[in-house]
């Protein structure tokens, strides 16, 4: 990985306060009902079956498909579209690898676009990297900025380009245009996602002939009790990790050792990705629809503080910090609060470590990590060099209240002498 510093790897973490960015609470009365779910399930089973038709409300007569994660989805929309070895797929190079993953796991060769100041497709290289014969893109609204989908539909349609709209970052659950956009669209909700939940991905289209498929392509494999026990165990790892770190330091080898924590690499190489992860396709559990469910009705009520919590921010900051706001959907907050700190990035994530504040930064160019560096060219792509080292994202959501955002905007003006 070309990464040439430690520092350009990892926000300092040994000082956060974990409940800004997880949702400890909501963690737990998931196992709380996991706990009854396990215990009354010969009895409760039809009644756990019965939400797989009860989301349906939620997302308007399409047809839905309902699997273990937002990759699985993309595997599944993919091979349903009919990309298949060596097809061209367009994403842009700053994006999750679960993306690039479900590309290569159909055997696809991806295409890598530059990005716009909002990190969403740049639309004349878009134009240009379409004519080297693309069939299909992934469009996937980075931070959750909705992307220039009007744009950038009239390029595909020109070229019969599909589109594929990966909403797994996006505040747009109930905004109609937005979710209707493309030949299928792709929710995965989860803990870091906008909608809390245990870990699911979905699949929604509203042509018929892109349903029959997908209904062929369907896996017959479900999560189980035991997937669904190691998801609960691998997520108190992570959080116990940050934990370990930020109270125990001194024992995180130890913790390390007996396996209960995860270890922050120290080294750069460690944490490279050196082989694309090989996605396993499997039905969702009825239990994580069931949580699915729970996760979108708490939804509705918290974005309206998210929301409100975003225009403060935005208030607050000094107009010369440079925070990143939608330029097409004005009105979709976005999921990640990031600013451009052009210089010194790790200084000012270290100086808001100190003061309790919990940032993160995403993401690494797609090509600098050795499982992808060969994998698509690597020409024109000047901004996404640009930008990587500059994002700083900074906590926002519900439940942070109006005075933890009045003091991390202080913060940041302070730190930049505003
Ligand atoms: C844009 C985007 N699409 C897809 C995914 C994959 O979702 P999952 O983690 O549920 O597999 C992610 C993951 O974070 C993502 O950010």
């Amino acid at each position: 990985m070309i990464i040439s510093k430690m520092e350009e790897y990892y926000p300092p973490i040994k000082k956060y306060s974990i409940k800004q960015i997880y949702p400890w609470l909501d963690c737990l009365m998931d196992h709380l009902f996991f706990i009854f779910f396990i215990c009354t399930s010969p009895v409760t089973k039809e009644y756990f079956y019965g939400y797989s038709q009860k989301i349906k409300k939620y997302f308007r007569g399409k047809e839905i498909f309902f699997l273990n994660s937002g990759r699985s989805a993309l595997v599944l929309a993919l091979s349903s579209l009919g990309i298949k070895r060596k097809d061209k797929v367009a994403i842009t190079a700053f994006n999750c690898p679960a993306v690039i993953d479900s590309i290569l796991n159909v055997g696809a060769e991806p295409i890598f676009v530059d990005i716009n100041d909002c990190g969403g497709f740049d639309l004349s290289h878009l134009k240009k990297s379409i004519r080297k014969g693309v069939k299909a893109i992934i469009i996937t609204h980075v931070y959750g900025i909705v992307d220039n989908i009007k744009e950038i539909e009239k390029i595909c349609r020109a070229d019969n380009v599909l589109i594929i709209n990966d909403l797994a970052q996006v505040n747009s659950f109930f905004s109609k245009d937005i979710n209707e956009f493309g030949s299928v669209q792709i929710y995965s909700f989860g803990p870091e996602k906008p909608i809390f939940s245990l870990n699911i991905g979905i699949i929604t289209t509203k042509e018929e002939n892109i349903a029959t498929k997908i209904s062929e392509n369907y896996t017959q494999k479900t999560v189980s009790s035991a997937d669904l026990a190691s998801i609960f165990i691998n997520r108190w790892k992570y959080y116990f990790t940050f934990f370990v770190n930020k109270y125990f330091f001194s024992l995180a080898n130890l913790f390390a050792k007996c396996n209960l924590i995860y270890l922050f690499k120290d080294k750069k190489e460690d944490a490279d990705i050196n082989l694309y992860e090989n996605i396993i396709v499997k039905k969702a559990n009825p239990f994580q629809i069931f949580l699915a469910v729970i996760g979108i009705e708490k939804y509705r009520k918290r974005i309206i503080k998210t929301e409100a919590n975003f225009m403060l921010l935005k208030n607050r900051l000094n107009a010369k910090v440079k925070l990143i706001v939608p330029e097409s959907y004005k009105n979709i907050v976005p999921h990640y609060a990031t600013i451009r700190a052009e210089k010194d990035r790790f200084l000012l994530s270290k100086y808001l470590a100190e003061n309790g504040i919990a940032t993160v930064w995403n993401y690494y160019p797609l090509y600098k990590y050795a499982a992808y560096s060969n994998v698509a060219g690597k020409e024109n792509l000047s901004e996404t060099d640009k930008i990587w080292r500059q994002v700083l994202s900074l906590p926002f959501r519900y439940p942070l209240s109006e005075r933890s955002i009045i003091r991390i905007a202080y913060l940041v003006n302070n730190f930049y002498g505003y």
